[in-house]
């Protein structure tokens, strides 16, 4: 990272992202070793973090916490901070940071729903500060378990053609993962959305700068031809501002849509679904989901035994 926080997903270059995900490695073979997972369970006792969340959340906040625990720290956790924050009285992000500080807190992970709002958080910050979601910018943690998932299946992050697909104008996860992908040679994005869900310009501007190829499309099966990675994403109703008229497109892959899917192929997807991936496509060895949340874990353990040492 550039800085003490983690607020973006471009801000680790390709060999910090090469020893964040051997770090990864060690936390996931530590966990498999009764004696180290103990050692590791007492190297931070002295620390501990806050958890922020004033959005919902399963994977995030579940693995952050887990992860803290399994590295020895303790956690102060508001899972539902909108309302049980003195945000619901009124308090500002920047003053609810400051007092936080207060704490002596290792990190302070914060998900907040307004664009912006965690790096307002972080410019008043002492204490590191975590993005694990702002609005419709980024979710750098996100991007890394995305990322260690692919390295792990492929051994590289470039020259892959990654296919995104559903609500790219409103995810997070897409922009942070494009983000990343950009900084490698030889990757050629395909966005699959609607028209009034395309990925938006400061993205493209980015891909176009880099000089990483990219293509929309809306014919799902078609760019599925000769993809490694699938990555499929929920229509992100909570911010659509109550237009019920957009849906998801039809964009579901189903047990059909296997068949136009390489057999060397990935299918992710950050989850929560809510649809667009059938369950009956989960049985199938390309389906890697939850092997990805998963990966979550091992990755946000690296992320804050790094962050807090
Ligand atoms: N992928 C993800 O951010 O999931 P949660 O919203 O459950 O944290």
């Amino acid at each position: 990272m550039n800085n003490k926080h983690l607020l973006t997903a471009d801000e680790f270059s390709p060999e910090q992202l090469k020893a964040l995900f051997e770090h990864a490695d060690a936390m996931r073979t530590t966990l498999t070793d009764e004696k180290a997972r103990k050692e590791l369970a007492t190297k931070h006792i002295d620390k501990q973090v806050c958890s922020l969340f004033y959005e919902p959340s399963t994977r995030t906040r579940s693995s952050f916490e887990a992860a803290a625990m399994k590295l020895g720290m303790g956690v102060v956790s508001t899972e539902n901070a909108s309302e049980f924050s003195s945000a619901a009285k009124g308090e500002t992000i920047t003053d609810t940071t400051q007092v936080l500080n207060q704490y002596g807190f290792s990190a302070i992970i914060i998900r907040h729903p307004q664009t912006g709002a965690v790096a307002e958080a972080a410019s008043v910050s002492e204490a590191p500060i975590i993005n694990a979601g702002d609005g419709k910018g980024d979710h750098p943690s996100q991007s890394l378990l995305d990322t260690y998932t692919i390295y792990r299946k492929f051994g590289r992050l470039n020259n892959l053609r990654v296919v995104m697909g559903g609500d790219l104008r409103n995810g997070r996860t897409v922009r942070s993962l494009a983000k990343i992908l950009a900084k490698y040679q030889g990757n050629h994005l395909v966005f699959v959305s609607l028209p009034e869900l395309q990925m938006a310009d400061d993205i493209k501007e980015i891909l176009t700068a880099t000089g990483t190829t990219f293509e929309e499309s809306s014919e799902m099966e078609q760019a599925f031809k000769n993809a490694d990675v699938i990555y499929w994403t929920r229509l992100q109703k909570e911010r659509l501002q109550g237009d019920a008229s957009i849906s998801s497109g039809g964009f579901v892959i189903d047990k059909n849509s296997l068949k136009y899917i390489d057999e060397h192929a990935i299918i992710m997807h950050p989850l929560p679904r809510v649809g667009e991936i059938t369950e009956e496509v989960d049985a199938d060895p390309r389906a890697i989901y939850f092997e990805q949340a998963g990966n979550g874990l091992y990755i946000r353990m690296a992320l804050l035994d790094g962050m807090v040492c």
